[in-house]
C-alpha cells in the first residue's frame, strides 16, 4: 500500500492524564496548513469517499474509533483507528473513505494544504483511470 501508514506519536503517560504531540516535520512529513475535525457522525454514516491530488494528511482518532479505507487503485487496506496516539499518514493520490464511527468519536485531520475544491477527485472511476494511466 503506497506508504499510507500508522505513525506512533509521542505519548507522555501521566497519572493526571496522558499527553500526545504532533510537530510538523518532526512527527509528520509535512507542514500543517489546516486542521479540521469530524464529529457527531450518525451511526452507519460514511465520510470522505474521495482522493486528493496534492493534499497529504494525518488522521487521528482523538476519541472513540473508526475505520479508514485506503485504496491505491489496485490494493485496498483498512486501518482501524482507536488510539489518540496513533496517526494515519495518508500521502497524496490515494482514495480514502472513513466509516464505522463509534458513538461520540472525534476524527482530527491535519492537512498539508489549504482547502481547495480542485484538489478533490470525487469519482472512483476517474481516480482508478488516473492511477492506471500513471502506471503506464
Ligand atoms: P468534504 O471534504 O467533502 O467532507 P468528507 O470528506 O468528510 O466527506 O467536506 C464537506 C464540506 O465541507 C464540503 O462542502 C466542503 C467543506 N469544507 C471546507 O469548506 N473546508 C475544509 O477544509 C473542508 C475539509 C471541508
Amino acid at each position: 500500500m503506497n506508504q499510507a501508514r500508522i505513525i506512533e506519536l509521542p505519548k507522555f503517560e501521566d497519572p493526571r492524564g496522558n499527553l500526545s504531540i504532533i510537530e510538523e516535520f518532526k512527527n509528520i512529513p509535512f507542514k500543517i496548513e489546516r486542521c479540521y475535525w469530524i464529529y457527531d457522525v450518525p451511526g452507519g454514516e460514511v465520510r470522505g469517499g474521495h482522493a486528493f491530488k496534492v493534499q497529504q494528511e494525518l488522521i487521528v482518532a482523538l476519541s472513540g474509533s473508526f475505520d479508514v479505507l485506503i485504496n491505491d487503485g489496485i490494493n485496498e487496506h483498512i486501518f482501524s483507528l482507536n488510539r489518540s496516539y496513533h496517526g494515519l499518514y495518508v500521502p497524496a493520490g490515494l482514495w480514502r473513505q472513513m466509516k464505522n464511527f463509534s458513538t461520540n468519536s472525534l476524527a482530527l485531520v491535519l492537512s498539508s494544504t489549504k482547502f481547495d475544491k480542485n484538489d478533490y477527485i470525487y469519482n472512483y472511476n476517474d481516480f482508478s483511470n488516473l492511477k492506471s494511466n500513471e502506471r503506464k
